[in-house]
């Protein structure tokens, strides 16, 4: 239980953590994957967001995570500690990753940037 001295200690806590916080705040747009995106689980696709309005110092980490109904994935980040100016990162979907149209990409840096809920499917293979 928590008593309304701890409460508001938390809550003068996160004030001060917002406060704290550079005003610089870069967030980066996801333009792959998108709502008509369709990946596969096993497959390994590039994430890609908008880098023209970077700032000229990034000093934050960097992260991708998947999230399925809007919840996030954060104990297997698929990938992190990549350069945010780059632009793209490669992804592997898990194998394991059951099918759903309810997925999203989660890009962190300053803060998380979600793209549009998109379909892992389990793809057929293309016949030559
Ligand atoms: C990701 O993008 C880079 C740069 O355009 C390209 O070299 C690479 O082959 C792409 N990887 C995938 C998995 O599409």
């Amino acid at each position: 239980m928590f008593s309304k001295t701890t409460l508001f200690a938390t809550f003068l806590a996160t004030v001060a953590s917002v406060a704290a916080h550079p005003l610089d705040v870069w967030d980066p747009k996801i333009i792959t994957p998108n709502s008509y995106t369709v990946w596969a689980p096993g497959g390994t696709y590039n994430v890609t967001w908008d880098t023209s309005d970077a700032p000229a110092s990034i000093s934050e980490g960097s992260e991708v995570v998947l999230a399925k109904s809007g919840v996030l994935d954060s104990a297997n980040p698929l990938a992190q500690g990549f350069d945010l100016r780059a632009g793209w990162v490669p992804v592997t979907i898990p194998a394991s990753t059951i099918p759903g149209s309810d997925y999203s990409i989660v890009l962190f840096g300053d803060s998380g940037n979600a793209s549009p809920e998109f379909a892992i499917e389990y793809l057929k293979p293309v016949q030559l």
